[in-house]
């Protein structure tokens, strides 16, 4: 059963409004044309206990809780749900995420926090076979900033910095977005999981180190 094709593990990660959620809806709808088994799951998930608690603090900004606090909290979403994740891509389900990790680093260091241990509670997670970075050159071009906490235009800039630092990263591709329609925007992120999903999927599902 070792050599068995697994489900892929594929992140699109990006700032706020860089229409990740659109992009990743409409690969899960393509996805399902072509008759793959397919599963969306977005980070943060509000409806576990936990994600209850960082919807709170993203709504309500009198919610008080330290910055190391609200970092373990999203880290924690995250492996309320991995082995979840790896028994799905076992059983041959293909994984599209909506944030992860990179996200959970990016968000925090950008208050400033260190680098290093950003990372640490992560160590250990499922890592994706493919990350696909929506990246907005210029955050002037998409309008409809909402209400919650980060959604500040100095605050994202901050957090796009950090969001560059994984730019070398193994399986990491960018799509700058700007100036292109969901429609050109879509085509670069099929011509990027074609390959990975037209092929069987053997290896064995990677961790964060
Ligand atoms: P999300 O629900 O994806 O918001 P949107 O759909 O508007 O992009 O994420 C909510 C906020 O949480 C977003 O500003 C990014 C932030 N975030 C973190 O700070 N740490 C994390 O680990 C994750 C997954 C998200």
């Amino acid at each position: 059963k070792s050599n068995m094709a697994r489900g892929n593990l594929i992140l699109i990660e990006g700032l706020d409004r860089s229409g990740k959620t659109t992009q990743t809806t409409r690969l899960v709808e393509t996805l399902q044309r072509k008759g793959k088994e397919v599963e969306l799951i977005k980070f943060p998930d509000r409806t576990t206990p936990i994600g209850r608690l960082i919807n709170a603090y993203l709504v309500d900004k009198s919610f008080q809780l330290s910055d190391q606090s609200a970092h373990l909290l999203f880290s924690a979403n995250r492996w309320e749900l991995a082995e979840q994740i790896k028994q799905k891509l076992e059983n041959g389900t293909n994984i599209i995420l909506d944030r992860y990790v990179y996200s959970g680093i990016a968000y925090t260091a950008a208050k400033g926090l260190d680098f290093q241990w950003c990372k640490n509670c992560d160590i250990g997670l499922p890592k994706p076979d493919l990350i696909i970075f929506l990246n907005l050159i210029n955050n002037e071009t998409r309008s409809g900033f909402g209400d919650e906490r980060y959604e500040i235009k100095s605050f994202q800039e901050k957090v796009k910095t950090q969001f560059e630092l994984f730019f070398n990263e193994q399986n990491w591709h960018t799509i700058v977005v700007d100036h292109q329609t969901i429609e050109q925007v879509e085509d670069k992120v099929w011509k990027l999981v074609f390959p990975l999903v037209d092929h069987e999927t053997t290896t064995p599902i990677d961790l964060f180190k």
